[in-house]
């Protein structure tokens, strides 16, 4: 199938897999990846590939215009824990770059948007367990409130100027080709690399923080997914919950000696242990699946696999 994408922020954890996915699925020629830095040989020489601001409107258009792109993916952010260091910047990114993509949708310059949404949109009164896609959210850190605040911007620029955005509320994701960088949720992806390094990991979130998480390639397949569902069948234009597993920084170690018994784990809360207190440990994805078709296919045990084998 012929479709022109543009990915924003190429270069991050799931910018980098979702166009290598997208250039397997599509014409690769057409698949343009941008980021504000240079990208990576596999990005740079598998398919197109431009520098790109993504607070830049007309950085943006430019590229739109001169490759007619139809869907765009916009996966330039700063992340949970950055975020608190930086709030300006942080609520400049996230805000600047998602109001360029979607006036691009209601110019009728692109088509189709994704945006990613998160867990961290909740809060700390929101239901812990199984938290239900519609529900109490007041959250307390400045990604969350630049998620909260994107959320409602889509689904108003859906009902007023029908533009197509999608979205999802990503959990933590764990990938092993590209880490991630400043979240809350980085050390379910940076226990793996200490214990093949050193069989030691000192957590920076105590050993009972049960908090939602995926495999990356559950990730991917739900954002294709969900950008590929007939408009019809999609009911929210806020953001999906989607959910694959939850577990502890203690469950999560226990996993990895079943493959490296002399792994040890050493616990040392820091500020992102608050940030993560106010997510909810479980999400009710029932809307996406019933709207969708979405199942997760990748739990803990098989997540450890991978990354070992993969690492
Ligand atoms: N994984 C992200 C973070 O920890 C949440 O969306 O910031």
């Amino acid at each position: 199938m012929q479709k022109s994408i543009l990915i924003l922020g190429a270069c991050g954890q799931i910018g980098t897999e979702l166009t290598m996915a997208l250039r397997k699925k599509y014409n690769a020629e057409m698949v343009v990846a941008s980021d504000i830095r240079e990208g990576s040989q596999e990005l740079t020489q598998s398919g197109p590939f431009e520098i790109l601001d993504a607070t830049n409107y007309e950085a943006i258009e430019d590229v739109v215009m001169h490759y007619e792109i139809e869907e765009v993916y916009l996966m330039a952010a700063m992340l949970s824990a950055t975020a608190e260091k930086f709030p300006n910047r942080a609520w400049n990114l996230n805000m600047t770059s998602l109001l360029n993509v979607l006036d691009l949708g209601k110019e009728k310059k692109i088509d189709k948007i994704f945006w990613p949404s998160s867990i961290a949109v909740f809060g700390p009164n929101t239901p812990k367990d199984n938290t239900p896609q519609s529900t109490l959210m007041e959250p307390s850190t400045v990604y969350g409130i630049s998620k909260q605040a994107g959320e409602r911007w889509c689904e108003y620029y859906f009902n007023k100027y029908g533009v197509d955005v999608r979205s999802v509320r990503y959990p933590g994701l764990i990938s092993w080709k590209t880490l991630p960088g400043g979240g809350t949720t980085d050390y379910a992806v940076e226990i793996y690399h200490e214990a093949l390094k050193k069989g030691n990991y000192t957590c920076f979130l105590n050993q009972d923080t049960y908090l939602p998480m995926m495999y990356m390639d559950d990730a991917i397949r739900a954002t294709m997914t969900l950008m590929e569902a007939p408009s019809k069948s999609i009911s929210i234009r806020s953001s999906y919950n989607l959910a694959a597993m939850s577990f502890s920084p203690k469950e999560m170690a226990t996993s990895i000696q079943r493959h490296k018994p002399d792994f040890t784990i050493d616990y040392s809360p820091d500020f992102r242990q608050q940030i993560a207190d106010s997510w909810p440990s479980s999400i009710d994805d029932t809307m996406a699946r019933e709207d969708w078709g979405w199942q997760p296919q990748f739990d803990l045990e098989k997540t450890t696999k991978v990354m070992f084998e993969k690492l």
